[in-house]
């Protein structure tokens, strides 16, 4: 790897800015660009708001350079990061176009969350470059980086994307198969269904999934993961605790017909003020305020 690559990051809405940060801190040069002028405008200022909240050095932002010309972001550089809206044909004609400025080895990675990394870069004339970087929000909060291959990619653009991620002070780990969710949403969203169903099938309420989550299991899994644990247990009490229960937890393939219900109602959450629960424009704030402080706290003592 060159000794500072330099990073064109597509997209400077919530995700963009935020990894555009990560790597100017970590001292590259990032060209950042997006379609919509107001988002790019105020690219660098949101980063320094953040750098400043964080006690991180805010000259970093120095090295962010916003243009609104997508040939003039990526022309130069080693790595190329997608954080555009989540449509599959506006990721492709992208990559399509990017791929007309840039050297046949520069990296090209899609944010994307849940868009099939194939999908996306099938039609690139060179593939073994392509890649999925599937960051979490706030990007300069948590640590995770997943990077995903696809059929094609080289296990060399793997690795260095992985030490590009590592040496920016992420936590990148390599997810193998290109399957939808990847691993992180998948294992987020297995624990959701069954959350839904517990409500749906009446056996507590929303609020108590929750507590039950944040009071329990859900203390320990910073430092203690499921596969940990099941070894920490036993594998021989996790198989006997999975005969039991197993059968029981919710294995429907399709969403929830209580979820779909609550959408159908208008019960979108935060943003309707009712989702599975009510809540008042105070508590969102108390909760968003919360969470925040729970990641700063970490990453303080990360460091
Ligand atoms: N928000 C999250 O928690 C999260 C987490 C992981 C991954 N992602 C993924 O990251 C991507 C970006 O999500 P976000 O939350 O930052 O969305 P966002 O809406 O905040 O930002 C998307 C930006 O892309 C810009 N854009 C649209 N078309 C463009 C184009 N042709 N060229 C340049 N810029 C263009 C938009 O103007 C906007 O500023 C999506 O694929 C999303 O699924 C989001």
């Amino acid at each position: 790897m060159a000794a500072k690559p330099r990073i064109a990051v597509l997209g400077a809405g919530l995700m963009g800015h935020g990894i555009a940060q990560v790597f100017a801190l970590a001292g590259h040069d990032v060209t950042i660009t997006d379609s919509v002028a107001a988002a790019l405008v105020s690219a660098k200022d949101r980063i320094s708001a953040n750098l400043r909240d964080l006690g991180d050095d805010v000259s970093a932002v120095e090295r962010v350079r916003p243009t609104s010309d997508l040939a003039d972001a990526v022309r130069g550089a080693d790595y190329v990061v997608e954080a555009v809206s989540e449509d599959l044909s506006l990721k492709q004609k992208l990559f399509a176009e990017v791929e007309g400025h840039v050297r046949p080895d520069t990296i090209l990675a899609s944010n994307t969350s849940v868009i099939p990394i194939t999908s996306i870069m099938q039609g690139l004339r060179e593939r073994s470059r392509a890649l999925g970087t599937h960051w979490w929000n706030p990007p300069y909060l948590v640590p995770l980086v997943e990077v995903i291959g696809t059929e094609w990619t080289s296990p060399q653009a793997i690795e260095w994307t992985i030490a590009l991620h590592a040496a920016a002070g992420k936590k990148p780990v390599h997810v193998k198969k290109d399957v939808p969710g990847f691993v992180g949403n998948r294992l987020q969203h297995a624990l959701w269904r069954e959350a839904v169903a517990l409500v749906e099938h009446g056996i507590c309420d929303a609020e108590t999934v929750d507590t039950v989550i944040k009071a329990a299991f859900g203390r320990r899994l910073a430092v203690l993961g499921p596969l940990e644990n099941a070894d920490l247990v036993g594998t021989d009490l996790t198989l006997a605790i999975h005969k039991t229960v197993l059968p029981d937890i919710d294995r429907r393939p399709g969403p929830s017909p209580y979820l779909e219900r609550l959408v159908a109602e208008g019960k979108l959450g935060f943003k309707t003020g009712e989702g599975f629960r009510k809540w008042s424009a105070e508590q969102q704030a108390v909760l968003r305020a919360k969470v925040v402080q729970h990641l700063k706290k970490a990453r303080a003592d990360d460091s």
